[in-house]
């Protein structure tokens, strides 16, 4: 990457709501890109974000600008958050959303389309793993170059968990949430690692997981925000920042993202090198039997909401 990538990149965010201005917020405190381009139909409230979103780039040490734009700039991106779609209402699952999310995503992607050879498009909106499928086909990018942000989230939850269980940085803990970003995710235990040595070996004496309850807390996290402010953004705002900041400066940093599985024949979540091709490669991990299967079902759970 050239010096000043920096000064001339551009990402595009769809959706000027919650999550697309949280994103933004994020990559003007990082600062992460040069210009932000905010995409929205509904004009009014997209050019009052961009105002205010703009007033925080008035000060510090920010060199980000924000304006509005249009799906045809957006296309000629290096970087394309999706987050525009409807958000669920009380008592609707992430995959509830898909009739509505997946009519809105095609026709930003005609809107979008040709893109920049080069452009990554980041999905964000849900059910996060069914519309990467569809962002891929829609698109016509390279594989690669389509990546859903997943289990990374539920991974920063289950870290975060752990770190106060452990008494230990999150920083510090390797542990992943793999398969779908939804009902059947599941923590890989037999690779959570503190420093690299084996959760269950690297813990205080005395100290004891329960990991179903700890898994199903990570699961359950999302709703239990939502049940009381509608809502996330402030997590899922700082992740998805997070993976423009890594494809941007192509930082070859190991995350769990929902990419194409050629095996499995969908998009869900496993450890990938993320740099400015999106996903540089993939990172096997030597999952136990038992991990083996519940990626499998989480495989098949997707495939359902692909072909309904
Ligand atoms: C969450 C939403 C982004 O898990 O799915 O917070």
């Amino acid at each position: 990457m050239s010096q000043n990538t920096k000064h001339t990149s551009q990402i595009a965010i769809l959706g000027a709501g919650d999550v697309g201005t949280t994103i933004a917020y994020s990559l003007i405190m990082n600062p992460v890109a040069g210009d932000i381009l905010i995409v929205d139909p509904k004009e009014e409230v997209r050019d009052a974000q961009v105002q205010d979103l703009s007033d925080a780039t008035f000060h510090g040490n920010t060199t980000t600008r924000v304006r509005a734009g249009t799906h045809k700039e957006a296309g000629q991106s290096d970087i394309v958050v999706i987050t525009a779609g409807a958000k669920q209402k009380k008592g609707e699952s992430r995959t509830d959303l898909i009739g509505r999310n997946k009519a809105i995503l095609e026709s930003a992607i005609n809107d979008m389309t040709p893109f920049r050879s080069d452009t990554v498009l980041l999905i964000v909106a849900n059910p996060v793993d069914v519309l990467a499928y569809f962002a891929q086909q829609f698109s016509k990018l390279p594989k690669n170059q389509v990546i859903g942000s997943g289990t990374f989230l539920d991974s920063a939850r289950l870290r975060g968990i752990l770190a106060t269980k452990a008494g230990v940085a999150a920083s510090s803990i390797d542990a992943y949430v793999l398969g779908e970003h939804g009902e059947s995710q599941f923590v890989a235990w037999s690779h959570a690692s503190i420093a690299g040595v084996p959760l269950s070996s690297a813990l205080e004496t005395g100290t004891r997981l329960d990991q179903n309850a700890i898994a199903e807390e990570t699961k359950g996290k999302a709703t239990a925000i939502m049940e009381s402010k509608g809502a996330t953004n402030y997590g899922i705002g700082g992740v998805a920042a997070s993976l423009c900041k890594s494809i941007l400066f192509d930082e070859r940093i190991v995350r769990p993202v929902s990419f194409f599985q050629e095996e499995l024949g969908v998009c869900l979540s496993l450890p990938a090198v993320i740099g400015r091709k999106g996903v540089v490669r993939s990172v096997e991990i030597p999952l136990d039997g038992e991990e083996k299967g519940k990626l499998k079902k989480s495989a098949e759970a997707l495939k359902e909401v692909i072909n309904s």
